[in-house]
């Protein structure tokens, strides 16, 4: 297999012309050997106006043999071919390398992505990694295999060129350039214009391509609620901003093109006047005014393409800026911390006046203290949006508290590396999520070890999936649709319940995971989970006060904070939350009993 992908972190730094030339590390003699023949190839275009130079002086006029002519015929063809030759070999070099250069800072953005924070995701759209990963990257790619070779090229016609009607005429060649500051610096001025206006563009690539993940993604929910029309207009909308700021980036194009062909044309046309009045003056020869009239135009050409390139290379550098902008982000250090290798978790934990707000605001949990011995059972109870999902998600250190301290087997929480926790604790979420693989890859997901059939059975026996598995007619072997959807969301969760038992985890974590379940399978599954439970520390979130009862602890949670806590027995008794829930369910049951018994 081809390498990967190298450490890229280095390209980080405040002049993106440093962070390209440090992203070619590795590739750099590719690039001379390229330049190179690019400069074969050009000194051989060159080569042949001064050979018909000779060719008219020389031999033309001195009534030559045909063998001379068949001679000087051959030397025009062999420069031809070396030129031709050295200049593809130059582009497909670069061409090979541009795309090593995108592979591998696509496999390094990629991975990349996948380590940042939990926070860095909820702020960041994911259309908006998209375009970074997939149009920046390409952009970067062409200004690999394209603009710097035309950097050298241009570089390399101008500087031979120039010496070579020097050899003609020193004062000739000077005066065949003079316009070459106005290029510049017109050039630059477009350059800095250019580059806002394509920023601004690319913003807005970047937009349309959320909209239209989220619209994939909510597919559902848009037909649902028949958004369609709805959505189109928005999609629309977007979309002709991003035409008319394309359109402001063509207008500029437009503006600047004719102005630097005028210039670089008046050049043209003053330069061969020049020569021509030289030649009838005799201080050059005809041979020379032909040569002359040649290498001017690769003189020209250089020039114009000097702001052509400038401009294309401000694209791959507001590119590059989009990507180092993700690039810089800061990894989660998931392997920094205590790493037992050896040691168990026991699972004893101790909540010491937690609070935790997200980066985007308001406390969501204050003041939360309790503690759990090894092997309990605590349930969290309470109204939506309380923060039962953001109690537990600091378990595996997701997020890091924002005061008090949280101990886990003694130590405080944050000593822990969050990859050991994680490895540790065992979770199914809310909404679990299944990839796009077979269900035994779903299940074996994250278990280092080699899996027997028997293992995925036996867990997905214990969580109530085994009999629907087999019934496919490929078994385990069936395909999960794009995020699961030839599943039912029951399904789904009961395959998040047996991947997580086969990870035999020392700390449990379960949110809600019995929500999406009809009550014959919950009983069904409540017998698998009490053995799964057992001399594990749990942390099991429910609504129904039926699957908290046997809990060692329940906790009901109130708008970040602890409103009661305690076992059923002793939180029936008091006047509270859980008393009201209770009777509320246990009414709404009755009267269920009531309606079947009397049908
Ligand atoms: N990633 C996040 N970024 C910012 N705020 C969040 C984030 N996740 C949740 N919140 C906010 O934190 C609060 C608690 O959310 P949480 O998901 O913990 O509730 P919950 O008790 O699990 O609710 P539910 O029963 O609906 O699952 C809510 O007000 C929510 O808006
Ligand atoms: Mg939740």
């Amino acid at each position: 297999m081809a390498k990967s992908f190298n450490d890229l972190h280095h390209i980080v730094t405040k002049r993106r012309i440093i962070g390209l030339w440090r992203l070619l590390s590795g590739y750099r003699l590719f690039y001379l050997v390229a330049s190179l023949c690019l400069g074969i190839g050009t000194l051989a275009r060159t080569g042949t106006y001064l050979w018909l130079r000779e060719f008219i002086d020389e031999i033309l006029f001195s009534s030559p043999s045909r063998q001379q002519l068949a001679l000087a015929g051959l030397g025009f063809v062999g420069l031809a071919a070396i030129q031709g030759l050295f200049t593809f070999v130059s582009g497909a070099l670069s061409a090979r390398t541009a795309e090593n250069v995108a592979r591998n800072l696509r496999n390094y953005l990629f991975d990349h992505i996948q380590r940042l924070t939990f926070t860095y995701h909820d702020q960041m759209q994911t259309g908006e990694l998209i375009s970074r990963a997939s149009s920046d990257i390409d952009a970067l790619r062409q200004f690999f295999s394209d603009q710097v070779v035309n950097a050298g090229q241009i570089l390399l016609l101008f500087i031979i060129n120039f010496m070579a009607i020097a050899t003609i005429d020193l004062g000739l060649a000077i005066r065949s350039v003079i316009v070459v500051p106005l290029v510049l610096l017109t050039s630059i001025w477009f350059f800095r214009r250019i580059t806002k206006a394509y920023e601004a563009y690319q913003e807005q690539e970047a937009v349309l391509s959320t909209a239209l993940q989220e619209n994939l993604a909510g597919v559902r929910v848009v037909k649902a609620f028949a958004q369609q029309t709805y959505e189109r207009e928005k999609f629309e909308r977007e979309n002709w901003e991003k035409f008319v700021r394309g359109r402001r980036l063509l207008t500029m194009h437009s503006f600047f093109w004719p102005t630097t062909d005028i210039i670089a044309g008046a050049q043209l046309v003053a330069g061969l006047y020049m020569a021509a009045r030289m030649t009838i003056n005799g201080t050059i020869t005809i041979g020379s005014y032909l040569a002359y009239a040649g290498l001017i135009t690769w003189i020209i050409w250089p020039m114009r393409n000097l702001g052509r390139l400038i401009v294309q290379m401000s694209m791959g550098l507001v590119s590059f800026g989009r990507v180092l902008e993700v690039i810089k982000q800061n990894r989660e250090p998931i392997a920094q911390g205590i790493f037992p290798h050896e040691k168990e978790l026991d699972g004893r934990v101790v909540f010491d006046r937690i609070g935790f707000s997200y980066a985007d605001g308001g406390q969501v949990l204050k003041e939360i203290s309790f503690s759990v011995t090894p092997g309990e059972v605590v349930a969290v109870l309470g109204p939506t949006g309380s923060g039962k999902t953001t109690l537990v998600n600091l378990l595996p250190r997701f997020y890091n508290y924002t005061s008090g301290s949280l101990k886990l087997d003694g130590l405080e929480l944050n000593q822990f590396a969050p990859e050991y926790l994680r490895r540790q604790i065992g979770i199914v979420e809310q909404e679990p999520f299944l990839f796009s693989r077979t269900i035994r890859e779903n299940i074996t997901l994250g278990v280092d070890r080699n899996v027997e059939d028997e293992e995925v059975e036996q867990a997905s026996k214990a969580a109530a999936i085994y009999d629907t598995i087999v019934a496919f007619p490929n078994g385990f072997d069936t395909l999960v649709g794009e995020k699961g959807v030839t599943l039912s969301g029951g399904q789904k969760q009961r395959v998040a319940i047996a991947r997580t038992l086969l990870k035999d985890p020392c700390l449990l974590i379960l949110d809600d995971s019995t929500s999406s379940i009809d009550t014959l399978t919950e009983v069904e599954i409540r017998g698998a989970l009490e053995i799964l439970m057992q001399g594990r520390t749990t942390f099991i979130i429910a609504h129904r006060i039926q699957s908290v009862m046997n809990a060692d602890k329940i906790l009901v949670l109130d708008q970040g904070t602890i409103a009661q806590i305690g076992s059923h027995d002793e939180l029936i008794l008091q006047d509270g939350v859980y008393k009201r829930i209770h009777e509320m369910q246990t009414r709404i049951e009755d009267a269920l009993v009531q309606e079947l018994t009397d049908v």
